[in-house]
């Protein structure tokens, strides 16, 4: 006989539930009695109500009173062997016992002086379980209603009662990591946080690769959702500032860079050319340009190219013609403070833009928003980066990773926050993801990107780390910031439209 079936008749015989008050007991849900063996962060009970795997379940102590914990696992346990259910298929009759076995994980209680405490001696076998009441689960885990400084991103998973809010101030000074599979709900998430920076003045920057994020300029169609999490459609055309180089196929003003701040080496390096061969009549051109003016352009160089008798620059001039048409540079850069507005959401919409070309413009922006920043010429922000890998990459190079990286560890100081997006979490750069306090997990299935969340995240249990496996769309695992350890939240539905929608092929 199952171990499960033995140990339910020993506890029913030892019930030890003696110190309850019957008003208590009588506004509890009762779901169960502990066996077996029990630890003191860990315990198993047998189920005798409703009950689901990621509920919170409280259970009174003998000496530390009230303690939360929380189904990590509920598994059936049965007598029923492989030749007694092929018994059953020939039409035997066959009595089976079963009995629900669920694991819970310790969370805790709040001793005296309010600190999160677990009991040092384990529960008695026999004590019944109950489901937690959503003001213990609040206290206990320690979540607060801090309108005033928090994004109010959703509800508890499966506790549509309580609300969760990040605190902004955390999430800037200390970086913000969302990591996902594709179509998980990233983007959409982040659209949420970009709403809550807009109602509480918060400045962004948002580099968008694939156009998605124009799209907050416009409230969402109104759904059943939106009563339910309490919010309402809003569009936020007045705050929304959009930038591209490439004004042809994106509506958005132009973003340019000045090419006289640009080095020889560095424009080579966006070039498909070997440097040693060029890097010497590049430079000659350029100082030349310099010596007669203060801005030029592309074509300026070219010009000047063609016009000496040497003629092996002929590749060097092809790959100056590529860059032209890019126009990405001008003889006045896009100045960073008309990109830059307090309290406004500014867009850096890269559809259509090259890779070699995106790293640029991620390069060259994040380094002017530091340097700008650090001089306090602009107002405190988040640089949210979508698609983060192609940018700060594990392995290979990219321009924009060192820049980031800097970012990353020094940015707290000067309140330059970065909010790293990726569905690759094992190929994002390990330097910043490690500095991102907050982490926002959705569903993810690829074994290393989830050995990188399972190595990255303090206090995710095993099955949590299961969970994320078959997480449904909109819910996701957050942890960091005023969130003392990793709760599962439904993200509340968009005011604004979102602006990443699968396109329908048939
Ligand atoms: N919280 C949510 N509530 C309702 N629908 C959602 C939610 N999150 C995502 N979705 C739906 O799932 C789809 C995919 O979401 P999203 O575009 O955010 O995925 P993603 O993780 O950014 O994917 P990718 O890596 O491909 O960019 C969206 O079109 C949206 O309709
Ligand atoms: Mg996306």
């Amino acid at each position: 006989m199952p171990k499960g079936i033995e140990m339910e008749e020993v506890v029913e015989s030892r019930s030890t539930d003696l110190s309850y008050t019957r008003k208590e007991k009588e506004s509890l849900r009762r779901v169960g009695i502990i066996y077996g063996e029990v630890g003191t962060t860990q315990f198993t009970f047998s189920v005798t109500g409703n009950v689901e795997q990621g509920d919170y379940v409280q259970v009174l102590h003998e000496k530390f009173g009230w303690v939360l914990g929380h189904v990590d696992e509920i598994k059936r346990k049965t007598n029923l062997s492989v030749e007694k259910a092929r018994e059953i298929v020939f039409g035997k009759d066959m009595d089976v016992k079963e009995v629900l076995s669920a694991t819970v994980v310790v969370i805790g209680y709040r001793d005296s002086k309010g600190l999160l405490q677990y009991p040092r001696i384990p529960f008695r076998v026999g004590t019944m379980v109950y489901l937690a009441q959503d003001s213990f689960i609040k206290k206990v885990i320690g979540i607060k209603e801090i309108k005033n400084t928090g994004a109010y991103i959703g509800r508890l998973y499966r506790y549509r009662s309580i609300p969760i809010y990040l605190d902004i101030n955390a999430m800037v000074q200390k970086h913000v990591s969302i990591l996902a599979k594709t179509g998980a709900g990233k983007s959409y998430l982040t659209g949420v946080l970009l709403e809550e920076f807009l109602k509480h003045r918060v400045t962004a920057v948002v580099i968008d690769p694939h156009g998605e994020y124009s799209s907050l300029r416009f409230p969402a169609k109104k759904s059943r959702m939106h009563d339910e999490f309490k919010v309402k459609p809003k569009g936020h055309a007045s705050k929304i500032k959009i930038f591209s180089p490439d004004v042809e196929l994106n509506e958005a003003k132009p973003l340019r860079f000045t090419l006289a701040s640009m080095t020889p080496r560095e424009l080579l390096n966006l070039m498909n050319l070997d440097a040693r061969q060029y890097l010497i009549p590049l430079r000659k051109t350029m100082d030349l340009l310099k010596m007669s003016r203060k801005y030029f352009t592309i074509r300026d160089i070219i010009r000047l190219l063609e016009s000496e008798e040497n003629n092996n620059a002929g590749p060097l001039i092809a790959q100056l013609e590529y860059l032209d048409e890019m126009r990405v540079f001008d003889k006045k850069g896009t100045r960073i403070d008309e990109i830059v507005e307090e309290g406004k959401i500014s867009i850096i919409n890269l559809r259509g833009v090259p890779p070699d070309i995106q790293e640029l413009v991620v390069q060259r922006l994040s380094m002017a928003l530091f340097e700008l920043r650090k001089r306090g010429k602009i107002p405190p922000l988040m640089l949210v980066i979508e698609e983060a890998h192609n940018y700060a990459p594990q392995q290979g190079i990219s321009s924009a990773t060192k820049i980031l990286r800097t970012i990353a560890s020094e940015g707290r100081k000067f309140g330059l926050g970065l909010c790293i997006i990726s569905q690759r979490p094992a190929k994002v750069d390990k330097n910043i993801l490690s500095q991102c306090n907050t982490q926002i997990i959705l569903k993810v299935t690829n074994p290393n990107d989830l050995k990188a969340i399972g190595n990255s995240v303090e206090g995710l249990t095993k099955g949590s780390l299961e969970e994320i496996q078959r997480l449904p769309v909109g819910v996701a695992l957050v942890t960091g910031g005023n969130i003392s350890m990793p709760l599962f939240v439904e993200i509340r539905p968009r005011e604004t439209k979102h602006g990443g929608e699968s396109v329908k092929v048939v």
